[in-house]
């Protein structure tokens, strides 16, 4: 995966929010007011704190006030037929852009196909497709995941230098996301032969479902288990649940580090629930907004801009960071 460059965003969308009012948008596909750019967005809708976080953003920012006509299109129960659906008819509409959260990585090659007939650029927001033809959209906007799963095997490997048994919590299959943090999180891993992966199983993002997942990987290891990736804050707090259900201290007798960095996981980290937090910042409609404002000026992207993330290694990190938070 091609991964170029990361951008500031501040500075640029103030100057960028000013000039598109001066210019009045793009020409208008759908109905309503001609001078507001009509954009598509097909999104995954109620998922946990990460995605409310990060689709509010989005749109708090395309207001038309901005110039902006967002016509949001969460998916139902992130079936992806749904989103598929939304997509066919925002191409149909003849909307003058699509932004794409996707619930699923493959299955777009021939959506994404029809969007470039009709020459409607498409703009991923966090997920990626698979297989990842940058050639079918303009660009990715997201933090790095692999980076960011690295930054927690990296965390892990200095708190157990002993080793450690562990266990992933996964999101769902088939998401580009989970595979990504895989990625990275096992690439750093490799050689570190202290470690043992006991098990490895997803839990959906959810937190009910990491608690059960987790107390039955507890039980089928004796409690032989010192460390947790969860790849959600949502699944690691349901793992902190299972440790207390057995009887067991979390961030003592097990440690338990997350990924995404909202409100929850960081007070968590303050209570010494968690040990490690590596956030995937959700705050880019900035960044989106700058893209937008490029592709409608007809300039080319990189095919991946990268939003800046975090991490928080103790309480103090946590308290701090939480003094202006706002997921
Ligand atoms: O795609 C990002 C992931 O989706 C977040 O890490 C998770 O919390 C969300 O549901």
């Amino acid at each position: 995966m091609k991964r170029l460059r990361s951008i500031t965003t501040l500075a640029g969308a103030t100057v960028l929010t000013l000039g598109l009012a001066a210019c009045g948008g793009g020409s208008n596909g759908g109905d309503g007011d001609d001078d507001l750019t009509t954009i598509g967005f097909v999104a995954v809708g109620p998922e946990g704190a990460w995605r409310e976080a990060n689709e509010t953003n989005i749109q708090d920012t395309f207001t038309e006030d901005e110039g902006f006509d967002l016509k949001f299109a969460p998916a139902t129960n992130m079936d992806q037929k749904s989103q598929i659906d939304a997509f066919t008819s925002f191409v149909d509409e003849g909307v003058d852009m699509i932004l794409l959260s996707a619930t699923e990585g493959s299955g777009w090659e021939s959506s994404l196909e029809r969007a470039q007939e009709a020459e409607i650029p498409v703009i991923l927001i966090d997920r990626g497709i698979e297989p990842d033809d940058t050639d079918l959209y303009e660009t990715r906007i997201a933090p790095d995941n692999i980076e960011v799963a690295n930054s927690v095997a990296d965390w892990a490997i200095e708190e157990f230098p002993d080793g450690a048994n562990y266990v992933t919590l996964e999101g769902p299959a088939g998401v580009s996301v989970v595979n990504e943090r895989n990625e990275g999180f096992d690439e750093t891993m490799e050689g570190e032969s202290d470690f043992e992966q006991v098990d490895s199983q997803t839990a959906n993002w959810s937190t009910e479902e990491a608690k059960s997942v987790f107390e039955t990987m507890l039980k089928s290891n004796n409690n032989d288990i010192q460390f947790v990736f969860a790849q959600n804050d949502e699944m690691g707090l349901g793992a902190v649940q299972a440790v207390e259900e057995a009887g067991l201290t979390p961030g003592e007798d097990v440690k338990i580090a997350t990924i995404d960095g909202t409100s929850s996981a960081l007070e968590a980290l303050v209570d010494g629930d968690l040990s490690f937090v590596a956030e995937y910042n959700p705050i880019f409609s900035d960044t989106a907004l700058d893209a937008v404002n490029k592709v409608l000026d007809g300039e080319d992207l990189d095919s991946y801009i990268i939003v800046e993330s975090a991490t928080f290694d103790s309480p103090e990190a946590a308290e701090e960071a939480l003094t202006d938070r706002d997921f």
